[in-house]
């Protein structure tokens, strides 16, 4: 119930920013997916999240920054800390705010938590592996 009033709430400010002349005074923050989750993509957040803005690649998860109201719930979910607010992201990951949006748009719906890639434990501590970000 807190959570379906916090999406209503957000959901309602967001509908006022998008009319409103002076909307730049009212900034809304997104959560972003980073490295860290490429080929481990184990889900966890995915189930937390009340507005269902994770999008699913094919070897990692996004957010949309569009959808996601900024309620924290899915940052302890995930085992290899990879969701940081926007603010939060650190400098080496900085490319994965621009790659949220623009993957997010490309990807579609994920919903339901589904089983990790059966080698994704052996991925929890490799870095890097942008490179092997698959789109
Ligand atoms: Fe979903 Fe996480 Fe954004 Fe909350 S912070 S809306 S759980 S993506
Ligand atoms: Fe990726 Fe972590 Fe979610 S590994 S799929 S951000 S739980």
């Amino acid at each position: 119930m807190l959570q379906e009033g916090l999406y209503y709430g957000v959901a309602g400010l967001r509908s006022q920013v998008a009319t409103r002349s002076d909307a730049k005074l009212l900034i809304l923050m997104t959560y972003v997916v980073t490295e860290s989750c490429i080929k481990c993509k184990y889900t966890d957040c995915v189930d937390v999240c009340p507005v269902d803005c994770f999008r699913e690649g094919p070897n990692m998860l996004v957010i949309d920054p569009d959808e996601c109201i900024d309620c924290t719930l899915c940052v302890p979910e995930c085992p290899v800390e990879a969701i940081f607010a926007e603010d939060d992201v650190p400098d080496d990951q900085k490319e994965f705010k621009a790659l949220n949006a623009e993957l997010a748009k490309q990807w579609q719906p994920i919903i339901e938590r589904k089983p990790a890639p059966p080698d994704a434990d052996q991925w929890t501590k490799v870095k890097p592996k942008k490179n092997l970000l698959e789109r």
